[in-house]
């Protein structure tokens, strides 16, 4: 009897428990709603505190099917109107995940707030960081200095010997982890594009800081030793200093040409022939490595591995790539050669879409948000479920096929966000996409390589990769 007792108890509590969230966060907004005519979007907050936190971390990080998260919402509550109420990361939330609730929280900067915990760690005046006109001011700065006309061209001219000599050791070894090989040529890029600075000592330093910065980003922000915020903050003042230092080298020296992005930050002027300060200066490079640095090197990462696994695509791209330079080993192409290998930037638009290196961004409601009968509540965090645009087959016909020639036609309008939409627009894509290319083409005509672990599970979480890394035996062609 005392068992059949005890029995109750325990489902009444559980029961109490799983409501707990949900009445907590959702009856005083329902009583709110009586009196208009919106109500919450559908779904669940899950248990006190945690909310629904063990349910996406089932499906991201246990049973790795990320995307069944929201399947199988959308299977319990219907489509609606394209998003779900949640309780995750410690704060209710509401998740989007259609072309057309994306795009109306991108591009509605003054309802949603991009509000980062951890703004210590990237500066208080790096783009990522300010909001209204300060972020506007500051992404013309940031924008200009990436893009400037002559930018694609320095890019090509200055990745590609650094690229050449990565895959000749590449091959040399015989067998490499991609993951780590193309993260050690992605700091060498940037070093070189930022910086102007070649791989050494110096350079080795600096990358292991930014190790030490980046797990901060996304670490509760507690500041603490042993914490990953703490360390991660340590990290950044170290960077700060070095950064500071060659700062003020620079302006000793009064340097008037522009050779890589921190001169092109120093110097740049707007209309009314206005600076960034130093202060912003130093914020924004060191933040623009940061959010260069992984993102580049795992969609490297996952162009060996895609390659590796569709060889019909890879036999396309090095057709191509050969008849464009007849083949010779080691020749560098320009920007504008990039332009007209066709198959190739088709390969970088589905390596972009299958690696899903962004798969979600953040903001928060700045104010009580209605849209389309709904209600997203003011301080609620919305969360913006970038990969699921690209896996959803009603975007893309077969997602989970790796086909660059789905490019021969454009993506459905708001379909194909990887670098994100609307005022907080990646200025990083070009940067990305010519580096990308430019590896793709040594690669391809001049390379072999096989899969170690072929069949090695993928994780998703802080980024999705292979778990082997991407083993490959790797050599001449
Ligand atoms: C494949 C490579 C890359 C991917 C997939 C990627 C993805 C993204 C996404 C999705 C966003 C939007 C964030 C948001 O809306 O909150 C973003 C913003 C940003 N990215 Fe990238 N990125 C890549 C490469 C780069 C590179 C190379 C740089 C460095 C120049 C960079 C610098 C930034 C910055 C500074 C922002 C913030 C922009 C703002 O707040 O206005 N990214 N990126």
């Amino acid at each position: 009897m005392d068992a059949i007792y005890i029995g109750w108890l325990g489902l009444m509590i559980g029961f109490v428990l799983w409501c707990w969230n949900e009445c907590w966060y959702v009856i005083p907004l329902k009583f709110k709603c009586l009196k208009s005519a919106t109500k919450l979007p559908p779904g669940h907050m899950g248990l006190p505190f945690i909310g629904e936190t063990i349910r996406f971390l089932w499906y991201f990080k246990i049973v790795r099917r990320p995307d069944d998260f929201i399947n199988v919402k959308r299977r319990k509550y219907g489509d609606g109107v394209g998003m779900f109420r949640t309780h995750l990361f410690g704060a209710p939330s509401i998740i989007v995940y259609t072309p057309t609730v994306n795009k109306f929280v991108l591009f509605s900067d003054d309802k949603f707030k991009q509000e980062c915990p951890t703004v210590e760690l990237m500066g208080r005046t790096s783009l990522g960081s300010v909001h209204g006109k300060a972020h506007t001011r500051a992404r013309n700065f940031v924008t200009n200095a990436i893009n400037r006309p002559d930018a694609l061209s320095r890019i090509a001219t200055l990745v590609q010997p650094r690229i050449v000599n990565a895959l000749q050791s590449w091959a040399q070894i015989g067998k490499i982890k991609a993951k780590f090989e193309t993260q050690k040529l992605s700091f060498e890029n940037i070093g070189k594009l930022f910086m102007g600075k070649e791989p050494g000592p110096f350079l080795n330093s600096l990358d292991k800081l930014y190790q030490g910065l980046l797990p901060g980003v996304r670490a509760y922000p507690l500041n603490i030793p042993g914490f990953a915020y703490h360390h991660a903050l340590q990290c950044r003042r170290k960077l700060e200093d070095i950064f500071w230092m060659e700062l003020e080298k620079r302006k000793a020296e009064n340097k008037v040409e522009t050779s890589d992005l921190m001169d092109g930050l120093m110097q740049i002027e707007d209309g009314e022939g206005d600076k960034l300060s130093d202060k912003e200066v130093v914020d924004n490079i060191v933040s623009l490595v940061a959010a260069g640095y992984i993102p580049t090197s795992l969609a490297s990462t996952w162009a060996i591995y895609l390659l590796a696994k569709y060889p019909i695509v890879l036999t396309k791209l090095r057709e191509e790539n050969i008849a464009f330079t007849k083949g010779s080993l080691g020749d560098l192409i320009t920007a504008k050669d990039v332009l007209n290998l066709k198959y190739t930037n088709k390969v970088v638009d589905e390596v972009i879409r299958m690696a899903n290196v962004a798969a979600f961004v953040f903001r928060k409601a700045a104010n009580e948000v209605d849209y389309k009968g709904y209600k997203i509540p003011k301080g609620w965090n919305v969360i913006v479920l970038l990969r699921y645009l690209h896996t959803d087959p009603e975007n893309f016909k077969d997602p989970m096929y790796f086909n660059p020639d789905r490019w021969n036609e454009p993506a459905m309008s708001g379909t194909y966000q990887v670098f994100g939409a609307g005022q907080r627009l990646c200025p990083g894509n070009m940067l990305a996409r010519i580096q990308l290319a430019l590896l793709l083409h040594h690669l391809s005509i001049g390379y072999k390589w096989e899969l170690i672990n072929p069949n090695a599970d993928i994780v998703y979480l802080s980024h999705p990769a292979p778990v082997d890394g991407v083993e490959v035996k790797f050599s001449r062609l």
